[in-house]
């Protein structure tokens, strides 16, 4: 199996995907793929026409989308560390007050009319996507049980493994009460939890950093 460079290295453990590596040493042979996830009972059933990149407006209205708006971008690379461009990237996810745009979401928390809750991208030539979203709020699965804010994504490329996952976020309390998360080891939960970076100079909202590892079918 090919090596992967320094430079690369450096790159994706900047993105989170350091932990992932299966050989020891400086020099990797293989990434880990991402760890799945369930799709939850919430994934959409109602078409919408508007499933673009951006989340805080819905086609046709003026308004924008409740909560604070943050940048989801990242990668989607095959085992090697290379990117896998032209990879369908789906996501949706609650409202800033915790609520699905779903029929049987119970939930009481309010609708946001101005949220797009679920939107479809493609990796480019670089295996990058973007998505401008709000934070999530958490909510009730059961009477003891809060799920922390999370995004669903589900990404499908010909000839790998089609994955569902959960990416959730940094220094959340609630990371370490959720039962889905803590379902997991240590070295996966890395894998879900998306990296922070601030604003900068050309990117006022705040930045979360999720690398993807697809499984190659055999
Ligand atoms: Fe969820």
């Amino acid at each position: 199996m090919k090596s992967l460079s320094r430079r690369k290295l450096l790159k994706l453990s900047m993105m989170g995907v350091a932990g992932a590596f299966t050989a020891e040493g400086s020099l990797a042979k293989a990434l880990l793929p991402t760890p799945p996830e369930t799709e939850g009972p919430f994934y959409p059933v109602t078409p919408q026409d508007d499933k673009d990149f951006d989340l805080t407006q819905v086609q046709g209205r003026d308004g924008v989308a409740e909560g604070k708006h943050i940048i989801v971008k990242g990668s989607v690379l095959d085992s090697q560390g290379q990117p896998v461009p032209h990879a369908t990237v789906e996501i949706w996810q609650a409202n800033a007050k915790g609520r699905y745009r779903h029929p049987r979401d119970p939930n009481s928390a309010p609708l946001d009319p101005n949220f797009q809750g679920w939107a479809i991208v493609l990796t480019d030539e670089q295996g990058e996507f973007r998505f401008k979203t709000v934070m999530p709020g958490a909510y009730p699965a059961s009477e003891t049980w809060m799920r922390p804010p999370h995004i669903h994504f589900k990404i499908a490329k010909k000839g790998y493994v089609e994955l569902t996952t959960q990416m959730y976020f940094p220094d959340e309390a609630l990371n370490e009460t959720d039962l889905l998360l803590n379902d997991k080891k240590p070295s996966e939960r890395l894998l879900m939890i998306a990296r922070k970076r601030g604003p900068s100079a050309t990117e006022a909202l705040d930045i979360y950093e999720y690398a993807i590892v697809l499984e190659q079918k055999s």
